[in-house]
């Protein structure tokens, strides 16, 4: 018998403001600037996107995937003893996203008549950009296989709409907000239950520059471009080559093959990635999940989102193999292979 750690529930949450590609065209013509629905379709799969309101943060999109996942894995805030958020869009420079988290959690505990929230649980964000979430579900596996925690949740929350150049049409048509959560449970079996089988991690960080905000506050002013950049050829060739890799070496260290993947679900960040992946591993298109459409790029909220709308949706069943694969900025890329 051996220790995995398990998902026993998903939740996610998106801002109510949805602003189709229409949208997009309608507000980048106020600044003089085209783009068209055709265009925006066909380079990338995105239809639509939500922004968070004024004064709606990370934490708050957090705070309701949270809620849902727990709700959906029929366990209460104090059964949490571990929250990572995997973010680049953090409340504050400090403290973590994952502290503030923790309080409104607890917070809502105690008003629905619990008597304890997740009030002293090792609480830290995450930052790795759009591989974020398999970062962070990767280092939650980890703490629970070692006894360091038994039931974590574990979260990507973006407002990525509020560091997007809206006078750069290559890149602020392709981000959108929300947040996608699960709870990782602690079980145990000989290999053939559910839990994660395998992960597989990388960055290089030579390519810093071809996707970043290189601005920091720095005193009391913002030093540089406090705006998304990113040179999107270059992402692009890298990520196809990378996901495919780390998919292999995942499946390698499970001891599994292509064969073996019942449900893909990519970083949702362009359709033809997605595409050029499952042809690499050769899957099926109906094996991929995909949300980019509607969701455009959430950054480390998306693999989340996807899991949550597939599990909610009926598609993803227990028992059934899942490979998640994140790429982003950094450049970090990674792939968790687990059972449901
Ligand atoms: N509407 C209309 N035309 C546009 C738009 C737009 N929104 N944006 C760019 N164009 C034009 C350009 O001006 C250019 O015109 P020109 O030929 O007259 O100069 C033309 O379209 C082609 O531009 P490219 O930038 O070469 O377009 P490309 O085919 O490379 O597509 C894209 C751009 C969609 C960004 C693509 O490179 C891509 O998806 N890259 C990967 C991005 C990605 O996956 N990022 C995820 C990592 S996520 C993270 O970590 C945050």
């Amino acid at each position: 018998m051996k220790r995995y750690s398990r998902i026993t529930g998903t939740g996610s949450a998106l801002p109510e403001r949805r602003l189709t590609n229409a949208d997009m065209v309608t507000l980048l013509a106020q600044r003089g600037i085209e783009t068209s629905d055709d265009w925006i379709v066909e380079r990338t799969g995105i239809r639509a996107r939500h922004y968070a309101a004024d004064g709606v943060n990370a934490s708050d999109l957090a705070f309701t995937a949270c809620r849902n996942a727990l709700a959906a894995a029929g366990c209460r805030t104090a059964d949490i003893d571990l929250i990572i958020v995997a973010t680049s869009t953090p409340d504050m420079v400090f403290p973590s996203t994952a502290a503030i988290l923790q309080h409104k959690l607890t917070e809502a505990a105690l008003a629905d008549g619990d008597v304890a929230g997740a009030k002293g649980c090792p609480a830290f964000d995450l930052q790795a950009v759009c591989s974020g979430f398999v970062y962070a579900l990767t280092v939650a596996d980890a703490m629970i296989q070692s006894g360091a925690a038994h039931r974590a949740l574990v979260v990507g929350a973006e407002v990525f709409s509020r560091i997007l150049d809206f006078n750069d049409r290559t890149t602020c048509v392709l981000f959108g907000d929300g947040a996608g959560a699960v709870v990782l449970e602690a079980c145990e079996h000989d290999g053939s239950g559910p839990g994660i089988l395998s992960s597989d991690l990388h960055a290089d960080g030579q390519h810093v520059g071809i996707l970043c905000v290189p601005g920091t506050v720095s005193n009391g002013s913002i030093l540089g471009d406090p705006l998304l950049k990113m040179d999107g050829q270059a992402v692009f060739k890298l990520a196809v080559g990378v996901l495919e890799e780390a998919a292999r070496a995942a499946l390698a260290k499970a001891g599994k093959t292509e064969a073996d993947i019942d449900w893909l679900i990519p970083h949702q960040a362009n359709i033809r990635i997605m595409q050029s992946t499952a042809r690499k591993l050769k899957l099926p298109m109906d094996k991929v999940v995909v949300t980019v459409d509607q969701h455009g790029n959430t950054s480390a909220a998306s693999i989340p989102l996807a899991l949550d709308h597939a599990v909610r949706a009926g598609h993803i069943r227990p028992g059934q193999q899942v490979m998640l694969e994140g790429v982003g900025g950094g450049f970090t890329w990674g792939a968790v292979f687990l059972r449901m």
